[in-house]
């Protein structure tokens, strides 16, 4: 450690950087980091008062109160709830309270109450080889793959702590040689919508795990299929970092490593059958799409397939704050309300109480989002955006 880092930890830069620092430097002895890396941004997961609960409100109030702020950009995750209009949602009025009081100590630290899952789309967008600490696995996979950041899974109090003194261990993906591809996926199936490159990331993450995967024959994914294949690679499986050839601006330099690695192909039966392993019957769904968070693009297409149809309150889109102002300066979010779907900022489907808010089952066009809805005990089905929008308005 550098001078300076040992006097943060000493705690001559006060009590919560103090506590970050020993955190980072646990960290650091857990998986023997080389020393630490300065980071030029943090993206903080661990928002939703449904997961935080009161103990984990009350730290982060006891940072905010013993003056920790945080020394690089740093944006946040998702929260529980829409934070105007949560109480439209049917959020209840303690769970609001809980919540507001999670964002109010973030923000008195400094952290830019984004509340968005995709902090690349709103404007922090770390260049090739850029060293940050992100959590969010949706998040990481883009900044590794798509970016070509570098960053470990972070969690949400390692985040933090990174943010709060701009320093991160230096282990894992930060280091070139943990970039190198481990298995070779050839995709055979030719591949059609966004839903098809969710399912392919699912079924990537199941086959690899926690490998780094070389994949070839993505064709020309745009960037909304670039991010929800991530999510759904980094929720089956722990993947972090993958390079496509021809899509990923580390991919040239990993195809010196090919040799020798097992190669595994997919076909279009193996992605029928991943998506029909998720593929429930609900009497009663609610129509969610935005996992991860919706870009313009999205919007846009959206209101074009709402066209003049009703959807009475059955479809609800989640976004970020960034992108809803821009959608709503165009007119998008007004034409998709004025067809009865519902357009929330802040939030998901995954992080939002479902329960207490009375859902009994959700229909999504994203392996990630189907697959925690499942696991939370809703009935759950996963279907193309476009035949969403079709039975929604049945
Ligand atoms: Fe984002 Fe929520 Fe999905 S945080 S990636 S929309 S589960």
């Amino acid at each position: 450690m550098t001078s300076r880092q040992e006097a943060m930890l000493a705690g001559e830069e006060g009590e919560a950087t103090r506590r970050a620092m020993e955190l980072l430097v646990a960290l650091g002895n857990v998986f023997e980091a080389t020393g630490m890396v300065e980071v030029e941004s943090a993206h903080i997961s661990g928002v939703s008062y449904k997961n935080l609960g009161e103990a984990g409100t009350m730290w982060l109030e006891e940072l905010a109160e013993l003056g920790a702020r945080v020394r690089v950009r740093a944006t946040l995750n998702p929260a529980g709830m829409d934070l105007e209009r949560w109480r439209e949602m049917g959020v209840p009025e303690g769970f609001a309270e809980g919540q507001r009081r999670v964002v109010e100590a973030f923000t008195r630290m400094g952290v830019e109450a984004t509340c968005t899952c995709t902090p690349y789309l709103v404007g922090n967008t770390p260049g090739l080889g850029a060293q940050v600490a992100w959590a969010e696995s949706n998040a990481v996979c883009y900044a590794n793959s798509v970016l070509g950041a570098r960053t470990n899974r972070e969690s949400g109090p390692s985040s933090l702590a990174s943010a709060i003194t701009g320093l991160s261990p230096n282990y894992g993906y930060r280091l070139t040689e943990n970039r190198r591809p481990g298995k070779v996926v050839e995709v055979e199936a030719e591949l059609g919508g966004r839903l098809d490159y969710s399912v392919l990331g699912y079924l990537v993450g199941k086959l690899v795990g926690s490998t780094v995967p070389y994949l070839r024959g993505l064709g020309r994914p745009d960037l909304e299929s670039l991010k929800t294949f991530g999510a759904a690679a980094a929720t089956s499986g722990g993947v972090a970092l993958w390079h496509g050839e021809g899509v990923t601006p580390e991919a040239g330099w990993a195809s010196q490593y090919l040799e020798g690695l097992e190669t595994i192909s997919v076909e279009r039966r193996d992605l029928e059958e991943t998506l029909e392993g998720l593929g429930g019957s609900p009497e009663e769904a609610t129509y969610c799409i935005g996992c991860p968070h919706c870009s313009l693009q999205e919007l846009e297409e959206l209101a074009r397939w709402v066209g003049g149809r009703e959807l009475g309150g059955r479809l609800w889109v989640f976004t970020s704050r960034g992108v809803y102002q821009e959608a709503w300066e165009r007119g998008v979010v007004q034409e998709l309300e004025a067809a009865g779907a519902r357009v929330y900022r802040d939030t998901c489907m995954v992080v939002a109480p479902l329960r207490e808010m009375g859902w009994r089952g959700v229909c999504t066009n994203s392996m990630k989002g189907g697959h925690y809805s499942a696991a939370h005990g809703l009935p759950t089905k996963v279907e193309p955006a476009l035949k969403m929008v079709e039975e929604a308005s049945k």
